[in-house]
C-alpha cells in the first residue's frame, strides 16, 4: 500500500462512531449510536439495578411499572434513565456505575425490537 495514505486512513477511521458515541441524526437531534444495542432482559436489570429502587418505588417491581418511565428505544428521553444518569437516583445512595447505566441503556433500546 501507499504509506502516504496512512494519515488519511487514520483520520477516516477516527470519524466512525464507536459504541455509545453521540451521533447526529438527520433531524438534528443527538442520539446515542445504536451500535451498542444489545438485548438486555428485564430479569437482568431487575437483579442488577432495580433492587436498589424497590424500597422506595413499588412500580420498580414489575416490567409494566417501569415502562411508565421509559420511552422504548430512547434512553435519553426516558425519565428512568435520566434519573439515574444524573445521579439523582437512587436517592441517598451511590450513583449507578457506568456498567449498570449501559445495561439499562441496552434494556431500553431492546424494547423497540421486542415491545
Ligand atoms: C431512598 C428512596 C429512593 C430510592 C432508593 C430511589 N428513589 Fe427514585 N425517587 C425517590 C423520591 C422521594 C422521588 C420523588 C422525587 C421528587 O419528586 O422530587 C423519586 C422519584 C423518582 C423518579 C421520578 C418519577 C416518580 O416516581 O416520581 C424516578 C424515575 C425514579 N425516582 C427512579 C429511581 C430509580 C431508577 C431508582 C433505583 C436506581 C430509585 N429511583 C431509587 C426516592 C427514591
Amino acid at each position: 500500500m501507499k504509506w502516504n495514505l496512512l494519515p488519511l486512513i487514520v483520520l477516516l477511521a477516527s470519524c466512525v462512531p464507536s459504541k455509545g458515541d453521540l451521533v447526529y441524526t438527520l433531524d438534528g437531534k443527538p442520539r446515542v449510536s445504536p451500535v451498542q444495542t444489545e438485548a438486555v432482559s428485564f430479569a437482568t436489570i431487575q437483579t442488577e439495578i432495580l433492587t436498589k429502587c424497590t424500597e422506595c418505588h413499588k412500580w420498580a417491581k414489575t416490567e409494566d411499572g417501569i415502562k411508565k418511565f421509559i420511552v422504548p428505544g430512547n434512553p435519553e428521553a426516558s425519565e428512568l434513565f435520566q434519573s439515574v444518569r444524573s445521579g439523582e437516583m437512587p436517592e441517598d445512595a451511590p450513583p449507578l456505575t457506568t456498567k449498570e447505566l449501559e445495561l439499562l441503556r441496552g434494556y431500553i433500546n431492546s424494547l423497540v425490537a421486542a415491545p
